[in-house]
């Protein structure tokens, strides 16, 4: 049969296939995201809704109450404005990627983003026609902010992500500033992908989007609030880019489900106090994964954001702990400079990461 090129191009991710190999006892340290429940009052709303009946399709953009939230979200939390009528509530930030990346690339686009990076940054590039342009990191896993000026030349768009997947890594005000503003003299947009703006211990988030207009800020309840399956997320830009994203997603989606943005709603304008105590946990969880690591010999920088741990080693050694029962995610799932790293997700128990130091350290 034929398939339409752009998508037999595609291969399927990496982290999936490990998942479906791993035996019944195995510890699970790949997944990426949250292990905790999503707080009750959340859940509850999302029941009122059901209850009452508003289970109808919402507005494209989502239901006004949201938006309305989401910009005073964006004003406290990102010093950020953006009118709710320049956010669209997607289907978590994967619907919000897609259709920033629909919205904005041409055949033969090249678009930028970090290697190692996030696993879909590439592939929706490529579904949109454009074409993937990796820029490595530097030996601190940091951007490399001469690599990337370079990179720019001719570019159409860069991904932004930080804190970062795989890496942790929490980039600095000066280089996402410098990105941005470099990015605009060059008409380069910037797609800043924010969602694990919460989980950072002890440095300081900054969004791109307080740097220039040429910015899309992607964001969801996704990590934040425990939600990942209930696929909620937003796409906040100037107005003249909203207009364009939005065809896509009235055309895929219509609108994000009722429900999951009614217990959203509540998630956004309910206690913040359930977000730094999961922040709090994965904090010492990370000290915990990191000095157990680090006894055994391991060297890396200490990440100080998101939920993992990104760890020099050779692929032997990945095949022998994930043989030994603790799952991880290979570095190369990342991309071609993931060589040599694996991915630990500290988002399990403390009890397990426990278990799992002493699989690894028998092993070793
Ligand atoms: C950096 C990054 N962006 C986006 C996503 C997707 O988020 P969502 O579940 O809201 O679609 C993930 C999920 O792992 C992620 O790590």
């Amino acid at each position: 049969m034929q398939f339409a090129q752009r998508v037999s191009n595609l291969e399927i991710s990496g982290i999936r296939k490990l998942f479906e190999a791993a035996g019944p006892d195995s510890i699970n340290l790949g997944l990426g995201q949250p292990d905790f429940d999503t707080p009750a009052h959340i859940k509850e709303a999302a029941i009122q809704a059901i209850q009452e009946g508003r289970t109808g399709y919402t507005p494209n953009l989502g239901i006004p109450e949201l938006r309305q939230a989401l910009s005073r979200k964006f004003e406290r939390e990102n010093g950020l404005s953006y009118a709710p009528s320049e956010i669209i509530v997607t289907a978590g930030a994967s619907e919000a990627l897609h259709i920033a990346m629909q919205a904005i690339i041409n055949a033969g686009d090249r678009v930028l983003f970090s290697d190692p990076g996030f696993v879909s940054y590439g592939a929706l590039a490529e579904l949109a026609g454009g074409v993937p342009s990796p820029v490595p990191l530097d030996d601190h896993l940091n951007i490399d902010l001469d690599a990337t000026f370079e990179a720019m030349d001719g570019a159409r768009a860069i991904v932004l992500n930080s804190p970062a997947n795989p890496t942790g890594v929490v980039e600095t005000e000066e280089t996402i500033r410098g990105i941005v503003e470099y990015a605009d003299d060059q008409g380069v947009i910037v797609i800043s992908d924010e969602v694990y703006e919460h989980f950072i211990y002890g440095a300081t988030h900054y969004s791109a989007g307080r740097y220039g207009e040429n910015v899309i800020t992607i964001n969801a309840a996704s990590k934040t609030y425990a939600m990942t399956g209930w696929r909620v997320g937003s796409l906040a830009a100037p107005q003249e880019i909203i207009d364009e994203c939005l065809k896509v997603h009235q055309y895929i989606l219509a609108c994000a489900t009722s429900i999951s943005q009614y217990a959203a709603l509540a998630a956004y304008t309910g206690d913040q106090r359930v977000v730094t105590a999961m922040r709090d946990e994965y904090h010492a969880r990370r000290d915990l994964l990191a000095s157990g690591l680090k006894r055994m010999g391991f060297e890396f920088p200490l990440p100080e954001g998101a939920f993992y741990l990104f760890v020099p080693m050779d692929q032997d050694l990945i095949e022998s702990i994930i043989q030994a029962g603790v799952i991880i995610v290979p570095g190369p799932a990342f991309g071609e400079n993931g060589q040599g790293y694996a991915r630990f997700s500290y988002a399990a128990s403390r009890d397990m990461l426990n278990a799992a130091l002493t699989r690894i350290q028998k092993l070793i």
